[in-house]
């Protein structure tokens, strides 16, 4: 039976195309659903059909490791390497029977129609049955069984949280990684009026959290453009500058543009540098949809020619493992010899704002990881090398009197596990960190 005649059956396809993309060539899922992956096209699915392409890949790539214990044990050997395709396609289905709410048939049915699909694929359509129907008879141990941390966290990041932020701490943020959670929003001003109107819970820390995952485009206030979508942690850095009208201040990586918005909106005179033209593209539609402006540039923020800033911020590309909630791609598409060019980068992006920064300037750091080499190693790195700056510590009051969003050195490390709630997609903040340094002499 083909796709289009068999309801239910493109978006199952499409999940195991996206998984396979994601997994084994280490797209990012956003790119994958947004292009569409293997010839099934996103794009040409309906509105209902490509959400539940995205639920099957997300908790798929959340639950990954329990997935793949739970095959390997019921596969009696290794599906054969011509027929990779069998591996996405019980992937996706594991996934509806385990942790999303599609009726059994369903997913073994569809997973079964779409593996006879490919020759390849076709003479294994009766294991992909037995499989399945295995797992479902197995489901409560599974699920009883499944660690958050030592099956659903690659071994390498597993160790590094453990050794980094002891046990207690690193399981709690591998759990933390469960739920998707809601949306957060940074209004440009007036939040009290914006959580009233959207029905929103203001944050200690200034944000807004909403209590449903809603259409963002069709909110009050969007076409307005009186907010912009931020996780809670993420609004943080950029008021840590403290812009003032009249401050000129470069953006060191600035795309999609979060960040140069509040910059913007609190008066700065704003240079938005990024090498990607493609993500600045965005960046200047926010700016526009937000009625703010910046200088956009594209390019190497370290081959920046000299001139001086009152602030800089460096939102430096990292690993990006504080955002696992939103992006359980991460996990998989990340390796450890990836840090190598990153911290690289992120001390050459670091050493150019500290050359371009004025005397009694400000520089803030910040990125996305919990790894320490990309963070608290990086600054006290940078100091030693820049005996002219010191760091400034990030007050309570900037951080809406939470002790726990700083450590010793006065520096912002935001947790997944942070902010909890007793629903946990209400709970929670990336894992956010950022150093603030003054320019002495
Ligand atoms: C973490 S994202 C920035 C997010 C952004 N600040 C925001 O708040 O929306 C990192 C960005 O750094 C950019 N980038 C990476 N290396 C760069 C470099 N050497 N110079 C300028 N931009 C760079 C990437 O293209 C990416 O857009």
């Amino acid at each position: 039976m083909q796709a289009k005649v068999c309801p239910g059956l493109a978006p199952r396809i499409a999940a195991a195309a996206v998984l396979s993309d994601v997994i084994a060539r280490r797209l990012p899922l956003d790119e994958c659903l947004a292009a569409g992956a293997g010839g099934a096209r996103i794009g040409a699915l309906s509105q209902r059909d490509a959400a539940l392409t995205r639920s099957i890949a997300t908790a798929a790539l959340r639950r990954l490791g329990t997935i793949q214990t739970v095959l390997a044990e019921l596969l009696e050997r290794e599906p054969p390497r011509q027929a990779s395709q069998l591996e996405w396609i019980l992937i996706a289905g594991a996934a509806q029977i385990l942790f999303l709410d599609v009726p059994d048939y369903a997913a073994v049915d569809l997973a079964v129609h779409a593996s006879r699909l490919e020759p390849k694929t076709a003479p294994y359509a009766p294991l992909v049955n037995g499989v399945l129907r295995n797992l479902i008879r197995a489901r409560e141990r599974i699920l009883a069984e499944s660690d958050p941390l030592d099956h659903d966290t690659p071994k390498w990041l597993a160790a590094r949280w453990r050794q980094n932020y002891g046990e207690a701490e690193a399981r709690a943020i591998a759990s933390a990684h469960r739920d998707e959670p809601v949306l957060d929003i940074t209004p440009l001003s007036g939040a009290s009026i914006w959580a009233e109107r959207l029905g929103a819970t203001l944050l200690p820390i200034g944000s807004l959290r909403l209590r449903s995952h809603a259409k963002v485009t069709e909110l009050p206030g969007f076409a307005e453009g009186q907010w912009l979508v931020q996780d809670a942690a993420a609004a943080l850095p950029a008021r840590l500058l403290r812009a003032t009208p009249g401050m000129r201040v470069a953006d060191f990586c600035a795309a999609p543009g979060g960040k140069t918005a509040q910059l913007a909106a609190a008066g700065a005179t704003v240079m938005a540098i990024d090498r990607s033209a493609e993500r600045l593209k965005k960046l200047a539609a926010n700016l526009s949809r937000l009625n703010l402006r910046a200088d956009i540039v594209v390019g190497d923020a370290v081959d920046l020619k000299a001139q001086l800033f009152d602030g800089i911020l460096v939102d430096a590309p990292c690993l990006g493992t504080g955002t696992m909630r939103r992006h359980p791609d991460i996990a998989w598409t990340k390796k450890p010899n990836d840090l190598v060019a990153l911290t690289a980068l992120q001390a050459r992006l670091l050493d150019k704002a500290a050359e371009l920064v004025k005397p009694g300037g400000t520089i803030v750091y910040c990125t996305c990881s919990l790894e320490p080499e990309e963070n608290e190693l990086q600054i006290s790195a940078l100091l030693r090398r820049s005996p002219g700056l010191v760091r400034v510590p990030v007050t309570l009051p900037e951080v809406g009197g939470l002790p726990e969003l700083l450590n010793c050195n006065g520096e912002l490390r935001t947790l997944p596990v942070h902010l909890p709630a007793p629903e946990p997609r209400l709970a929670g903040l990336d894992g956010f960190f950022a150093a603030r340094l003054l320019r002495a002499c």
